[in-house]
């Protein structure tokens, strides 16, 4: 088949990526590998603008993400990973970029003020941290990425990625940077298992590492229906987090279990229990296959060898454009 048109997205190496993730990003990603050239990054630079004290699991943290991503269908034949940190282009672009970038765009982004108050524990009053939507414009326009997937929370990143193309077209009289396009996923949204966001620091996942033993025994120890002691008692499915996974899990058994729990035919137990074989499902597999890449790390690391390669070309290519306009190849 054509591919039309490229595809650019990153995740952070920050720890095993979660059922959340999974159908906020990945299931995505897995759909368009087929359609677009795509390009996904490890953005480990990116990790050390929040992550920069303390860098002992750097190395585990992106082979990790790599085991989730080949464990979960991305294929590196369909389309090319990389890691961040091995292009040195980036370093550069952000550099150039970082000249001409208004503080005032960077003061403004929503995500700057919100990370600000809720890291209250880590020193991100830096440099690193403020340029952040830099570094991710700089990531975007290397690979003149015409869509890049991302969920609602990284939109004004892509605003700022789109003005920095922008001015730099415009700065250098040139037409060097197309603007990129965001793909909205439709989150489909997996609350986590207590009913609030699903998120590590809630301690509330469900791990794509999970073995099956883990994820069964947190699905069978989540909270259901308060009101509801007896079996006989009458549920109410619209407060309980299990029939909010049911509806992403069990589409054909949903309005059944909707009708027995509300009159009373159904126990809680046996419901979890079947959500449990329905997450099975989707979960064993993707586990089984993270153990057997778990033992291949050096095709792994080839992966990434052939990934680095292909996006290095691009990103070269780009720089020598970048370099030229600014009129800065002096030899
Ligand atoms: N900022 C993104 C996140 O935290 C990760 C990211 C970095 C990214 N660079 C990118 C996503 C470029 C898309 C395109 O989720
Ligand atoms: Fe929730 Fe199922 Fe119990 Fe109803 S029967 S309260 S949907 S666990």
């Amino acid at each position: 088949m054509d591919k039309k048109g490229t595809v650019l997205s990153g995740m952070r190496p920050t720890g095993a990526l979660h059922l959340g993730n999974y159908f906020g990003a990945l299931e995505n990603w897995i759909r368009l590998q087929d359609k677009y050239n795509c390009y996904f990054f490890v953005a480990d630079y990116h990790a050390l603008t929040t992550g920069y004290e303390n860098t002992d699991d750097y190395k585990d943290n992106i082979t990790n993400l790599l085991v989730d991503w080949l464990a979960a269908g991305l294929d590196p034949e369909k389309c090319t990973f990389f890691v961040q940190s091995c292009i040195k282009e980036h370093a550069e672009l952000h550099l150039l970029f970082s000249m001409n970038l208004p503080l005032s765009w960077l003061y403004r982004c929503p995500t700057y003020k919100d990370q600000l108050t809720q890291l209250k524990d880590k020193n991100i009053a830096t440099y690193g941290f403020l340029g952040y939507p830099c570094l991710m414009a700089t990531d975007i326009l290397m690979y003149k990425a015409d869509f890049v997937p991302v969920g609602e929370d990284q939109l004004p990143h892509l605003e700022i990625t789109r003005e920095i193309a922008r001015r730099f077209n415009y700065l250098y009289k040139s037409e060097v940077f197309p603007e990129p396009q965001p793909l909205l996923t439709k989150a489909k949204v997996l609350p986590g298992l207590d009913g609030r966001k699903m998120s590590k620091s809630y301690n509330n996942t469900i791990a794509l590492s999970d073995s099956p033993d883990v994820v069964r025994k947190k699905i069978m120890s989540m909270v259901t229906d308060p009101a509801r002691i007896h079996k006989t008692d009458p549920g109410h499915p619209e407060v309980c987090s299990v029939f909010s996974y049911h509806k992403l899990f069990s589409e054909d058994q949903v309005a059944e279990i909707e009708h027995d729990c509300r009159n009373g035919k159904i126990g809680c137990v046996a419901c979890k229990k079947k959500l449990a074989d329905n997450i099975a499902e989707l979960l064993t597999p993707i586990y089984e296959r993270r153990q057997q890449w778990l033992k291949r790390t050096d095709d792994i690391k080839d992966i990434i060898i052939e990934g680095n390669k292909k996006a290095r070309m691009k990103a070269e290519e780009t720089m020598a454009e970048v370099r030229r306009v600014m009129k800065i190849d002096w030899i």
